[in-house]
């Protein structure tokens, strides 16, 4: 496989990937852009795991792979707003969120590094499959999580034999407390780690696969710091320019309106992120008040004709009933772009016809005790 460069999103400052780093001198986060697609005519040969991919997922060697053969998670037709909206069901990963496409890459890139200790924070959900993936690899982990973090995703991390730390305060305390622990360990961070979004990327390339090597024509995409948002737009932006597909799906990034940074930069064209006051909302995956790669995610969006949405929490309830009536158990979080979609349907903003993909980001079992206040009497 070619040897990869960071290039910093920022200043454009590059450096060699063999050598570990998550951040630019200057402070801005990195990317490597990959050249090399899989050979579409071998696919039908392959395992049904994101691996089968392995040409554009940038690991050297494929004795650094850490897997649980995760991938390929069903893509099934449901009924909303008065049309069908195809789910992708990334809830059935082994640690029950589509975290686990970044964490394979992420983790299998820090054993091909050599890194012993790893530290991250997150919301819940990134951190249980990271410490995941490192357990599985033998790195030792250390895991922060904001202390109000569902008790199910601190089970889990503590289950997979990380250290969990739990900071008190909004969920930026946690990100400050870990970058200060970051001195002395490795930040194997989602956010801040290329090699996560190229893993979030395979997500496209199975839609593209199930659809029958086609793009879709849009699709809804929850968003805090963007992970599967900037892996979409990579995942399609690579078809695209393997000449796979013939034109972009619009991508729509839904925020929760209790805490939208990205929503107010893209409503007032802003060029920082702005200060938000902090309002607690359902979904915890996405209370993210200050996404690094905003930029990346403006462009992701801007680049395919799709917008920026935010959706009230209000209008979560509803959804999480109707999806588990269906069989589909969502935690609250997933639930923000189908509320996304319910809304484009209302502006007349996606066409009867178009083919529109939503994933459905983490297992309704991660929230049992948001669920249970919800529907506890059948409500
Ligand atoms: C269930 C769920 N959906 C969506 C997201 C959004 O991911 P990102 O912060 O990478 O945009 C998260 C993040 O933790 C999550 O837990
Ligand atoms: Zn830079």
């Amino acid at each position: 496989m070619a040897k990869h460069v960071f290039r910093c999103v920022d200043c454009a400052s590059e450096f060699p990937a063999e050598v570990p780093r998550w951040r630019c001198g200057c402070g801005a986060p990195l990317d490597v852009d990959v050249k090399e697609i899989f050979p579409r005519a071998e696919l039908s040969k392959r395992r049904p795991n994101l691996w089968r991919y392995r040409e554009s997922l940038p690991i050297q060697d494929d004795g650094s792979i850490v897997s649980l053969d995760e991938g390929m998670t069903p893509l099934v037709p449901v009924p909303l707003a008065g049309r069908e909206v195809h789910c992708k069901l990334d809830f059935l990963f082994p640690t029950g969120s589509f975290k686990d496409r970044g964490a394979t890459l992420l983790i299998s890139k820090v054993r091909e590094w050599g890194i012993r200790e790893v530290l991250g924070d997150s919301s819940g959900n990134a951190a249980a499959a990271i410490a995941a993936y490192a357990g599985r690899a033998g790195i030792d982990c250390d895991m922060y999580v904001p202390e109000d973090t569902s008790p199910a995703k601190c089970a889990q991390i503590s289950a997979y034999g990380a250290r969990l730390v739990k900071i008190p305060g909004p969920r930026q305390a946690t990100t400050d407390a870990a970058m200060e622990a970051a001195a002395s360990r490795f930040y194997a961070s989602h956010f801040w780690n290329c090699w996560f979004n190229h893993g979030t990327k395979t997500w496209a390339f199975e839609v593209w696969e199930q659809l029958g090597q086609r793009a879709p024509d849009a699709v809804a995409v929850p968003a805090g710091h963007g992970s599967m948002l900037i892996g979409a737009h990579k995942g399609f932006g690579e078809l695209l320019a393997a000449g796979y597909i013939g034109r972009m799906p619009r991508i729509f990034a839904v925020q929760a309106a209790r805490c939208a940074p990205l929503h107010e930069i893209w409503k007032g064209s802003l060029n920082a992120i702005p200060e938000i006051e902090i309002r607690p909302t359902l979904a915890e995956g996405i209370s993210i008040t200050k996404p690094i790669r905003w930029k990346q995610m403006v462009a992701a969006v801007r680049e395919t004709g799709g917008e920026v949405l935010a959706v009230e929490d209000e209008a979560l309830p509803p959804l999480l009933r109707a999806f588990a009536r269906r069989g589909i158990l969502m935690e609250p979080t997933s639930a923000v772009p189908f509320a996304g979609v319910e809304a484009l349907v209302r502006e007349k903003k996606l066409g009867a016809r178009e083919t529109v993909v939503v994933p459905v980001t983490g297992h309704g079992l991660k929230a049992a005790d948001k669920l249970e206040k919800l529907f506890g009497k059948n409500g």
